[in-house]
């Protein structure tokens, strides 16, 4: 079986982060053959054109986290029914220079939870439609939108509910299978 990286981007970049634990849980529940590593975002200056010349640093660090991965997968929580503006800096930062979007042809997915009933479901609908943008391919199902209730994931990760502990293991072998259907028919050496 073939070892695949995603590297995961965390969309909130708040200390007690529900949507870190639930990364941190991802990490743990994925299958043999995916191996994790966190991209982040929060250094990233606000993205402007200006930049296109010389990206500095963060944004240099940002594109080659990127490009150093096989595929990334996207943990966020939905501010105001739409993507924290975060974590939409970051995607701005990836996506250019124009013609250097590092997004291109990189299998992704979406995954993100929040106390409401909804868990994310609006927000992800927006990251979906970047995405499609971005010319990343985009695992359409499973989809999972997380309620998340008191000590759902403990703080290191741990999943407390036995159900949803096997849901998010089932998304992660989901996502195994898209990242190796994708590079089976676009092998990653070419284009
Ligand atoms: C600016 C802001 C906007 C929010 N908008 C939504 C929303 O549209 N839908 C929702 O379910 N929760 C919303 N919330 C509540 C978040 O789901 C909650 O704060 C959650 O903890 C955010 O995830 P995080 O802890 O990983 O940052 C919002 C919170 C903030 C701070």
């Amino acid at each position: 079986m073939t070892t695949f990286t995603a590297g995961y981007m965390v969309g909130s970049l708040a200390r007690g982060s529900i949507n870190r634990k639930l990364a941190r849980a991802l990490v743990r529940l994925a299958p043999n053959g995916l191996e994790l590593r966190e991209i982040p975002i929060g250094d990233l200056p606000l993205y402007s054109y200006d930049y296109d010349a010389d990206y500095p640093p963060p944004g240099r660090a940002l594109k080659d986290a990127i490009a150093a991965v096989d595929a990334v997968l996207f943990v966020t929580p939905e501010y105001n029914r739409s993507v924290p503006g975060a974590l939409k800096n970051a995607i701005d930062w990836g996506s250019r220079p124009w013609g250097k979007n590092s997004f291109a042809r990189k299998p992704t997915g979406v995954i993100g939870t929040s106390p409401g009933k909804i868990g994310t479901a609006v927000g992800q609908q927006h990251l979906r439609s970047i995405l499609a943008f971005c010319n990343a391919p985009l695992m359409n199902a499973i989809e999972a939108y997380i309620e998340f209730t008191p000590n759902l994931v403990t703080d290191d990760g741990e999943v407390t509910n036995e159900s949803t502990q096997e849901f998010l293991a089932s998304y992660m072998n989901e996502f195994h299978g898209f990242i190796t259907r994708v590079y089976t028919a676009l092998p990653r050496s070419s284009g």
